[in-house]
């Protein structure tokens, strides 16, 4: 088989840029090991950045979107007894998030693909790309038992953290950066009203504390749990008890609970590998950096670089330019670091850290008690968390 780009991972970095490519008649191939069903199984992100609302738009996945997302204004910050609300259209001059989950996001791109006839295999295992050095490097997989090759001009690294692309960039031209934080979040999702029309940011002396939403009947809460915790020990009625420990009364008296739908723990990290771009490959989303879940970064960065690669690549097929495509891993990462810096800050201030004295706290309260006195302080804080310009 022939492709212009071959695309490894079928979420949502790979699934956006085959849709993008496809509308400007560029040819794609996604290849991805899991099961459509394992992909949506998967509960991540749940806020998107209008940056990424725009592009889902642009890449005509957006209607349903459109219709059931919910547009939020502001959230709220809570630590000691306080409970402050960040303005975000105030601060921003009129910007606002979308609350939609991941999996919608996922399901609607999966969609929007088949619509259009796009090519996307499944559990295809042993992905591997060969004569990366060449003119046509090749994407190989082996599917029902059948080795397949698959030749192309370019290939789309868009695997996630555990995917086989970053390490085709030899280790003499790849830079490693890393911070590991040693606590984890225990996420559930419940078919429950949410704890408020709001997200609920908080700062405890138990532990960090998130109440977000999928919809107005479906909520997502997270708490901060050791990094190596036990899953099973965490039963519904304990996850409850900890989470209204570390809420407000005000809230925690008032929300509803019920049984958990989901429950998963994920471990905190800052990642970042450069370049992004080793000859015909070309990195995207978690393939190429990580955030702390704390703002909620990590998906809306997948989507500013498929707006760069997409960009780069309609760029070379339409005008036969390369420029977009020599700059996009400086473009990438110039924003990636911005964000990496924007998720460590928010998770620096909002996390209780196992060797934290009381000179750490200290200055922990300190930041916050500076962010909800000062406009400047807000108004920065806002800017990042809608999103920077692409
Ligand atoms: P992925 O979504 O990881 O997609 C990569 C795809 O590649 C996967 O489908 C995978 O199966 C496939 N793949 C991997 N290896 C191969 C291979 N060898 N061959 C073929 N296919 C392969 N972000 C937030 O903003 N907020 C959150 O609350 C949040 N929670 C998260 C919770 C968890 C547990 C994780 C892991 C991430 C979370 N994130 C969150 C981050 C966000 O989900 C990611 O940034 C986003 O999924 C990145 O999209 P992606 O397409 O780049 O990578
Ligand atoms: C969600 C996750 C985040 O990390 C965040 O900052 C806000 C919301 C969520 O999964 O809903």
């Amino acid at each position: 088989m022939r492709t212009q780009v071959g695309i490894i991972g079928a979420g949502p970095s790979g699934l956006l840029l085959s849709q993008l490519l496809h509308l400007q008649g560029i040819d794609s191939v996604v290849l991805e090991r899991r099961t459509p069903g394992y992909v949506l199984g998967r509960i991540r992100a749940g806020v998107l950045e209008q940056g990424m609302v725009d592009l889902l738009n642009a890449a005509q996945a957006g209607e349903r979107m459109n219709k059931e997302g919910l547009v939020h204004d502001g959230f709220e910050i809570c630590f000691g007894d306080r409970r402050h609300r960040i303005d975000l259209k105030e601060l921003t001059g009129g910007d606002t998030v979308m609350v939609y989950g991941q999996t919608e996001v996922t399901k609607d791109l999966m969609d929007a693909r088949e619509a259009l006839g796009g090519l996307v295999i499944y559990e295809a295992e042993n992905v591997d790309i060969v004569d990366l050095d060449g003119e046509t490097p090749k994407l190989t997989y082996r599917k029902d038992g059948v080795d397949h090759e698959i030749v192309c001009d370019y290939i789309a690294g868009c695997d996630g953290y555990h995917g086989i692309s970053r390490r085709h960039i030899p280790e003499n031209i790849l830079k490693i950066h890393e911070r590991v934080y040693p606590f984890g979040w225990l996420g559930v999702l419940s078919e429950t009203r949410p704890a408020s029309d709001e997200l609920i940011y908080v700062n405890h002396w138990r532990g960090f504390a998130l109440c977000s939403m999928r919809s107005t009947t479906r909520s997502r809460y997270y708490i901060q749990c050791a990094f190596d915790e036990d899953l099973e020990e965490w039963t519904d009625d304990r996850f409850w008890d900890e989470l209204r420990a570390r809420l407000p009364n005000s809230v925690a008296e008032n929300m509803e609970i019920g049984p958990s739908i989901e429950k998963s723990i994920a471990p905190l990290r800052s990642f970042v590998a450069e370049p992004m771009r080793h000859g015909r490959l070309f990195l995207a989303g978690d393939a190429a950096h990580i955030v702390p879940p704390t703002g909620a970064k990590g998906l809306n960065l997948a989507a500013s670089d498929i707006h760069y690669l997409s960009s780069a690549l309609i760029g070379y097929y339409k005008q036969q330019r390369t420029d977009l495509m020599d700059g996009y891993s400086e473009k990438c990462l110039n924003r990636v670091w911005k964000a990496e810096r924007f998720s460590w800050w928010m998770t620096t201030i909002m996390h209780r850290f196992p060797d934290q004295n009381s000179f750490d706290r200290g200055i922990q309260l300190a930041e916050l008690d500076y962010l909800c006195g000062s406009q400047s302080a807000q108004a920065s804080f806002a800017e990042n968390y809608v999103g920077l310009p692409y």
